[in-house]
Order: structure tokens, then C-alpha cells, then sequence
């Protein structure tokens, strides 16, 4: 089955990042952060539902004392920001002076990640970072860092490696982008 171009409902995607490339550049990011986190007990809040796949994956390169929690917010409908972000599943652990590092499949706007470092704040953790699949750096509407980038795209819209389009596509191995062509027939 030829997979290099997909239809989800009315878009068709190509696809922009292998497998194999997913893999090797998530290794590196693995341990590039263990290697920053040496003497470190962190706290890494996984954000649901896209980060799932990478979370996965990151976590399972890293060696050493590693706790994991999950929080759900949401922005997106279908293909775009909708600004405001809900707050879907809050977070359980205690972060006090914890160095925490959250996992997120992609930083677009950044609305999300901002609202969350806001939501953070008052819990006083040690220190707060971000680790994401993907970053739209022209897309970036907030001041704020992301400490780790596993690829930078242009801003278009993609699905796959947890990515959906509107709850589509999340399984994909491979990473797509999505194309000018139209499909009337769902
Ligand atoms: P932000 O708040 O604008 O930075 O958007 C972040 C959230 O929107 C991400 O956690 C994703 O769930 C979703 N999102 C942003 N861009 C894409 C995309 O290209 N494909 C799928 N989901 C996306
Ligand atoms: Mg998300």
C-alpha cells in the first residue's frame, strides 16, 4: 500500500517526517535532557491527548529516576486555534520545588503552553520545562522557551505520531502535512 499520501475525511496529507527519522531524532532529545537532568528527580507532566506517542517514546530512551503524570487541555478544533484553552484533566502530582519538564506534541501558537506555565506558577515548582515533537516557530504568538525541539516545521497543519485531525490519524508511524488537494467524497 502506498502510504506517502493519506486521505483523513475531506484532507489529504503527505507525508513530511519518517518513522525512522522520528526515532533517531527522538533518541538524541532523550539524551540530550538525561544528560541535563543528571542528579535530577523530575517530574514530567505528559500532555494528553497528542503527546501521547512521543511521551512514549522519550521516556522509554531515558534511563534513571523518572516520574510521570498527565494533564489534558484543549485548543484546537479541526485545523486551527480556537484561542482559548480548556482545562480537561488538571494535575495530581505535587510539583513544590520539583523540576518539572513537560512533554507536548506540538507548540504552535503557544497559547497552550503559556496558559499552562500560568497554571504552574502558584505551585511553586523548582523549575519549568518544555519539551515538544514539534515547533511552528512562525506561528509563535507568546513569549516563552521551549527548552527542547525534536523538529521545527513551517506553519502547516499535520497529523500522525499522536497528531489529529479531529480525532483522526493519531496512530500514524510517520509524521504528515497536509496538501492543497480537497476530498469531497468522506
Ligand atoms: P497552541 O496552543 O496554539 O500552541 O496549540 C497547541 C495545541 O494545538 C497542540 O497541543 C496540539 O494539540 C494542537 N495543534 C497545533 N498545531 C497542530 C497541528 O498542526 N496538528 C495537530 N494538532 C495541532
Ligand atoms: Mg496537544
Amino acid at each position: 500500500m502506498n502510504m506517502d499520501k493519506i486521505r483523513i475525511k475531506d484532507k489529504v496529507f503527505r507525508r513530511y517526517i519518517s518513522k525512522a527519522e522520528i526515532a533517531r531524532t527522538v533518541k538524541r532529545l532523550a539524551q540530550r535532557i538525561q544528560e541535563d537532568l543528571k542528579g535530577e528527580q523530575p517530574l514530567f507532566i505528559v500532555m494528553l491527548n497528542g503527546a501521547f506517542v512521543f511521551a512514549a517514546d522519550l521516556l522509554r530512551a531515558m534511563e534513571g529516576p523518572c516520574e510521570i503524570d498527565f494533564m489534558r487541555m484543549k485548543s484546537y478544533e479541526g485545523t486551527s486555534t480556537t484561542g482559548k484553552v480548556d482545562l480537561l484533566q488538571p494535575l495530581h502530582s505535587d510539583v513544590k520545588g520539583r523540576t518539572v519538564i513537560v512533554v507536548e506534541d506540538i507548540v504552535d501558537s503557544g497559547t497552550t503552553m503559556w496558559t499552562l506555565l500560568h497554571y504552574l506558577e502558584p505551585y511553586k515548582p523548582k523549575c519549568v520545562k518544555i519539551a515538544a515533537l514539534l515547533l511552528k516557530p512562525k506561528a509563535l504568538r507568546h513569549d516563552i522557551k521551549v527548552d527542547y525541539v525534536a523538529f521545527e516545521i513551517p506553519d502547516d497543519f499535520v497529523v500522525g505520531y499522536g497528531l489529529d485531525y479531529d480525532e483522526r490519524g493519531r496512530n500514524l508511524k510517520d509524521i504528515y502535512t497536509l496538501t492543497e488537494e480537497e476530498q469531497t467524497d468522506k
